[in-house]
């Protein structure tokens, strides 16, 4: 999948129901409960209406949630005030193509379906401010949705694919490479099954 630019997104958040989009992919959700459980400090890119950073700042992390449109960045901030986590819940205006990330130390840093011009650079960048034994967790399209706005005719990456493009290294080992099939519901409120595909890395002890 191509990246878009941030025009685009600014537009697509514009047009798009504030509430979609701020519930959690139960693919991160399980994800991260299963293989890395606690609380700590944590980055997101590609945040969007943010049900990733407000489901993970629930469960008692700090969360730093960077997307490109602000829009979409002025709404996960207003989520966060309405359900208490403010406090928790640091939303930034960011274009992680072009300039710099937040610096860190992060436990976590995760992202789901974040394409973005040259995404595998920008995801090393965000490995490099992973602590020793945090993770980095990225869930992509394994499948397009019905109503998908860049539906792909060829196969998706594989996970580990996804895992090769990224090189991260020999400080990285993968915890969980796979894909998972849920039941996801668009933004017309309609109900597909779509697959997710999961790359689930942390860096190793120092
Ligand atoms: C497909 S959406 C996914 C949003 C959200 N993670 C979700 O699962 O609903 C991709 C997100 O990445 C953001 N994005 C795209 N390019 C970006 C960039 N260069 N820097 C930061 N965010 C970007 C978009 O604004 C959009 O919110």
């Amino acid at each position: 999948m191509v990246g878009y630019d941030a025009e685009f997104w600014e537009q697509h958040y514009r047009t798009l129901d504030p509430a979609w989009g701020t519930s959690p992919n139960q693919t991160m959700v399980d994800t991260i409960s299963a293989l890395f459980p606690g609380a700590g400090a944590a980055l997101e890119l590609g945040a969007g209406h943010g049900g990733d950073a407000l489901w993970l700042a629930a469960e008692g992390w700090t969360v730093t949630a960077v997307d490109v449109a602000q829009t979409a960045v002025d709404r996960i901030a207003r989520h966060a005030t309405e359900r208490g986590l403010s406090d928790r819940v640091h939303a930034i205006r960011r274009d992680a193509a072009t300039q710099p990330l937040p610096a860190g130390p992060f436990d976590l840093v995760f992202g789901s379906f974040f394409y973005a011009p040259g995404r595998d650079s920008i995801w090393r960048r965000a490995a490099e401010t992973v602590e020793p034994g945090g993770a980095l967790i990225i869930v992509d399209h394994g499948s397009s949705a019905p109503w998908s706005w860049n539906p792909v005719s060829h196969a998706h990456p594989t996970p580990q694919q996804v895992a090769d493009a990224l090189d991260l290294g020999s400080a990285w080992h993968a915890e969980l490479l796979d894909t998972r099939t849920r039941l996801a519901t668009g933004p017309g409120g309609q109900r597909a099954e779509v697959t997710d595909t999961i790359v689930a890395m942390r860096r190793k002890a120092a």
